[in-house]
């Protein structure tokens, strides 16, 4: 299994190179077979050269790799993002990744919510235009456009998927009352595909209101399915609600080909890149979230028990509430996974390790 590393712009350059020791010692450890590869993929090389996502990229992806684990993209020099819509968006539809799941536990319940986005369709689609700049009577168009085909295959997984984790309650938010259409098209096809769980029971929610409830009281959600707005909208607020940006990790992931575009919900954060205070925990739980997809849950489960005890110590960065750096956390993290792994918890023959 190879893998495509996309480290990016800002701290995605800082929290990724110090997350790869995490992976390269449990690939030996279990002998997962995992290699990974680096790619300059990002604003320098959109700056240089011109290239965002280069040609080819999709083929030697699908042909030779089986994941990409990207850091961040954004640049202050490229402030329409331009770069960043033809990487990160050429990669979600051109690969067709069209489930992202972003966890998150919000701390005043300990328990975690499955937030499920639609990533490929949408005010994303790519449709609209601008029909004038003129000043004064300036058109622009973003379209929000979705199939009933791409609701309804997104539907069928994130619901398979919260049943087969035991989850007994979901969540569709929408906002059918303004956005009548595209808000119908989701509620008929989430009702139609419930039918097929009878363990889950289903709720509607309109997206407004749905934000109002999850801030005052997150415990009655348990799994949430989204349109892709509202659902990159609300996975800032999970973000918020377990303590910050530096926390929470995404999946993107087409369930047909089984690839998979894993990344931090954060951004490039201009604003503290290069003092080497970014978090780099919801880049190493974004490995987790790769580990547990490629099929390797005891790699996954050690290195969130490593990444809960080092949350706890000094070591941790100060939006986690220590006084460490981006390199000190990892370090630790590094010691508790060593020290967990020569216990020989859930080591496996065939590893490093045979405790
Ligand atoms: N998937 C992506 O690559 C992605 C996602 C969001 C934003 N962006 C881009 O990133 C750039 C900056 O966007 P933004 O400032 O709106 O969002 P951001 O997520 O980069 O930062 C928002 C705030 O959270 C803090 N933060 C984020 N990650 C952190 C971490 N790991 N540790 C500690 N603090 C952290 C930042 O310091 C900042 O105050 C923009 O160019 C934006 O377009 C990219």
């Amino acid at each position: 299994m190879r893998i495509a590393v996309v480290p990016g712009d800002g701290i995605g350059a800082e929290v990724v190179p110090t997350v790869l020791p995490a992976l390269d010692l449990l690939n030996d450890r279990f002998g997962l077979g995992i290699s990974h590869e680096t790619f300059g993929w990002g604003a320098e090389r959109w700056l240089a050269e011109g290239v965002g996502l280069p040609p080819g990229a999709l083929d030697l992806l699908t042909a030779e790799y089986g994941a990409v684990l990207l850091g961040a993209l954004g640049d202050p020099r490229i402030p329409d993002m331009a770069h960043g819509r033809d990487i990160l968006l050429g990669l979600r539809r051109g690969l067709d990744l069209y489930v992202n799941h972003r966890p998150f536990t919000p701390r005043a319940t300990g328990r975690s919510i499955d937030l499920f986005r639609e990533n490929t369709q949408g005010l994303y689609s790519g449709v609209g235009g601008t029909i004038t700049q003129e000043r004064r009577t300036a058109v622009a168009i973003d379209e929000c456009v979705y199939t009933r085909d791409t609701v309804e295959k997104f539907l069928r997984h994130s619901l398979r998927t919260l049943s087969d984790q035991g989850r007994e309650r979901v969540t569709l938010i929408h906002k059918s009352n303004a956005v009548p259409n595209t808000g119908r098209l989701w509620q008929e096809v989430f009702r139609a595909e419930l039918a097929h769980f009878p363990g889950l029971r289903g709720s509607e929610e309109y997206v407004d209101s749905f934000c109002y409830h999850l801030v005052r009281d997150p415990s009655p959600y348990e799994g949430i399915v989204a349109p892709n707005l509202f659902g990159d909208i609300v996975s800032d607020i999970g973000a918020a609600l377990m303590g910050g940006l530096g926390l929470t990790a995404s999946a993107s992931i087409c369930p047909e080909t089984g690839f998979g575009l894993f990344e931090p919900v954060h951004g490039s954060a201009p604003d503290i890149a290069g003092l080497g205070t970014a978090n780099p925990y919801a880049t190493a739980v974004t490995l987790t979230l790769m580990l547990d997809h490629l099929g390797h849950p005891a790699a996954s489960s050690a290195l969130r028990r490593s990444l809960a005890e080092a949350v706890r110590s000094d070591a941790a960065t100060p939006d986690m509430g220590g006084h460490g750096t981006t390199g000190s956390f990892m370090a630790e993290v590094m010691r508790q996974l060593e020290k967990d792994l020569a216990n020989g918890i859930d080591a496996v023959p065939g590893g490093g390790s045979h405790g």
